[in-house]
């Protein structure tokens, strides 16, 4: 397909304090190598965003910024338009990342030694983040089939019956096996959640980064999620702000909300950086919207090539289901290696993507690829992959 906008130019990450150059600086890997880590887009963000933020450097106004009338339609027409979840404007609660807000939630919904519920294989600060604050984690593993992930309800429900239990953490879509929970999935979990309880907490950061043919349900759009729902929402990963911190938590049950801004307001002042503002409303719009439905087309591009790499080259290897965001999550168990072997045979050809260890103590056979990133990166690298593998043949 021809694309109107530039996924081809590889972003330049010199002198930026980028996390990723950090990275290759320390691997000593080569300029012509982008490693498929650090869960971050290689290409611009929107062209409309750029135009925007230049003009307000341009303004020299960098004042104290709140959320106003226009900040709130601009959030409120994109859930209603591309996450088909009309909102009230008072629920959005803007606040720093998404993470930042989890730890939020967990001051504000837990006391220490209450129990948080993750769902490995999933993003490992969670776990870090609970245990820091003196909570409990409890697994609710996914079932693994085949490269397929289901949710465990027998054991889900077994775990939020005990009183100890607070809070939950959803995924969705889930990092990083890169699958969007159903609507039935979604109110499962919430029935269950309300019946017992629990408060969710769900992350949907890669939400607006799906497959073309669907969307990502909200979990508090669906029955009993608005009694149990907080949503973390955000530009960082479709609109490659990771470095922003900033998120719009959205939160319809007004005790819930009153709670989480109480906290949210302990350590924070309740005020926002003027540059996200303006990155917010030049994002949440029609221009940006046709941007990022040819991203996804785009990604979904690279994710089928790889796809079909391994399907003919290396077949016994299982790159597990995806129907959004920028990950691939690949199952290298039928080569019985371990994670260290794995690796060091994977960098031999230049080829580095997440340790499977990260998102859980079962997954260490496993990694997680990056995709979004001009499409010739992903070609070189697979062929380089293929050339070693001929080679040791
Ligand atoms: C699923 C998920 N949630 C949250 C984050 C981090 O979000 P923030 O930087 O807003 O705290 C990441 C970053 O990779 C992520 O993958």
């Amino acid at each position: 397909m021809t694309y109107k906008y530039d996924f081809d130019t590889l972003v330049n990450k010199d002198n930026c304090g980028s996390f990723k150059q950090a990275f290759k600086e320390k691997k000593l890997i080569p300029d012509e190598v982008v490693p498929f880590v650090g869960a971050e887009l290689e290409f611009k963000t929107s062209p409309y965003i750029i135009e925007s933020l230049k003009n307000k450097v341009l303004s020299g106004v960098y004042s104290y910024t709140k959320d106003d009338e226009q900040y709130r339609d601009s959030v409120k027409w994109w859930m209603k338009n591309v996450r088909k979840w009309h909102i009230d404007k008072e629920w959005i609660c803007p606040s720093l990342g998404i993470l930042k807000s989890l730890s939020t939630c967990i001051n504000a919904f837990t006391e220490e030694d209450d129990g948080v519920i993750i769902q490995p294989p999933v993003f490992g600060a969670y776990k870090k983040i609970i245990t820091r604050a003196k909570r409990k984690v409890f697994i609710n593993k996914l079932k693994y089939n085949d490269g397929r992930y289901s949710i465990d309800f027998i054991d889900l429900e077994n775990i939020m019956s005990k009183t100890q239990v607070k809070l939950m953490v959803v995924c969705n879509p889930q990092n990083p096996i890169a699958k969007t929970w159903s609507k039935e999935n979604l109110e499962k979990i919430c029935e269950l959640a309300y019946k017992n309880d629990v408060v969710i907490y769900s992350d949907e950061i890669l939400a607006d980064m799906t497959s073309s043919d669907i969307h990502t349900t909200a979990l508090a759009s669906v029955k009993h999620g608005e009694n149990v729902g907080i949503i973390g929402t955000s530009l960082s990963k479709a609109f490659n702000f990771s470095g922003a911190i900033h998120s719009n938590i959205i939160i319809p049950n007004k005790i819930l909300r009153e709670k989480y801004l109480s906290q949210r307001d302990k350590d924070y002042y309740d005020g926002m950086s003027c540059f996200m503002y303006s990155a917010v409303i030049s994002a949440y719009n029609s221009d940006s919207l046709n941007w990022l439905k040819e991203m996804n087309k785009y990604l979904d591009e690279n994710a089928q090539l790889i796809y079909d790499f391994f399907e003919k080259n290396i077949p016994e290897i299982r790159v597990c289901e995806r129907n959004s965001g920028f990950l691939l999550w690949i199952d290298w168990s039928a080569w019985e290696l371990t994670e260290q072997e794995l690796h060091d045979f994977l960098e031999k050809a230049h080829f580095y993507v997440e340790e499977g260890s990260y998102y859980g103590n079962d997954y260490c056979k496993f990694t997680r690829m990056v995709i979004a990133m001009p499409r010739r990166y992903i070609l070189q690298a697979l062929n380089r992959l293929l050339t070693l593998l001929k080679k040791e043949d």
